[in-house]
């Protein structure tokens, strides 16, 4: 996939302009970036902070043959791609808060937001987006005890331009296994090896039922496999669910 870039200086959001792009016939992997976005969006309805000149915002468009099911495991497979790039480009050990966050030292340095359009039942579009904290040195006091950019924990400066095209490169690869199998298997091993929660306690909160339980790495389809304090095990679903470490966000 050679990107096809379409880029702003500021923007509202990189992922409702690639809905948009995508809808009008822009193709299979393009990629949309902005320099600054003023509505940025994270999951949960939560905004996501993307001040100018220091932060990568981008979202892919893909136009894959495949059944909406599969489309959240395309979350995964960005996230492998970030950690593998952090860990290249940056020098950095980045780890993975299942499903969707990168984090470094406990902190997150990177979130993914996946959207979905369909034509009746068929997928029309997959947008990823992603926004990654470069070289900020201070975050909004609300976020400052969970946030953390790359530069701050490597002292250096970070160039967007070569991250970009390391998550890219590393992505058409993650990608393609995906793509051959329809599923996680291809990349299963190197995921859970960076998994923050494997072999942690967590607090698993599904809106129907808040469990405790010790988090042992997702299967082939992305689901967290989680064991309860009963011995019982359970596969979480990443849809509705969000899980916490027992002492906060971790
Ligand atoms: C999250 O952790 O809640 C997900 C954050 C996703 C943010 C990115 S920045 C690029 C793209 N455009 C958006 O509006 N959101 C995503």
């Amino acid at each position: 996939m050679n990107p096809n870039i379409v880029y702003f200086e500021e923007t509202g959001s990189t992922n409702e302009e690639a809905r948009k792009l995508a809808f009008a016939g822009y193709p299979h992997g393009t990629l949309v970036m902005a320099d600054s976005q003023t509505g940025g969006k994270g999951r949960r309805g939560r905004n996501w902070h993307t001040p100018k000149g220091t932060s990568i915002a981008m979202s892919l468009i893909l136009k894959p043959q495949l059944e909406a099911e599969y489309a959240s495991m395309l979350t995964l497979v960005q996230a492998m791609a970030v950690v593998k790039a952090i860990e290249e480009e940056c020098g950095l050990n980045a780890q993975i808060k299942w499903p969707n966050d990168i984090l470094v030292n406990e902190k997150k340095v990177c979130g993914i937001l996946t959207e979905m359009n369909l034509e009746g039942t068929k997928i029309s579009s997959i947008i990823i987006g992603t926004g990654i904290n470069v070289n900020q040195e201070d975050f909004p006091e609300d976020i400052s005890d969970i946030a953390t950019s790359l530069k701050r924990e490597s002292g250096k400066v970070h160039s967007r331009e070569n991250l970009v095209k390391c998550i890219c490169k590393l992505f058409d690869n993650y990608f393609g296994m995906f793509m051959e199998s329809k599923d996680l298997s291809g990349i299963l091993e190197e995921y859970n090896s960076r998994l923050i929660s494997a072999g942690r306690r967590v607090k698993v909160l599904d809106p129907k039922e808040e469990f405790m339980g010790e988090a042992l790495g997702i299967n082939a389809s992305g689901e967290l496999l989680v064991k309860k304090e009963s011995g019982e095990m359970v596969t979480v679903y990443a849809g509705e669910v969000s899980v916490r470490g027992i002492y906060g966000y971790v």
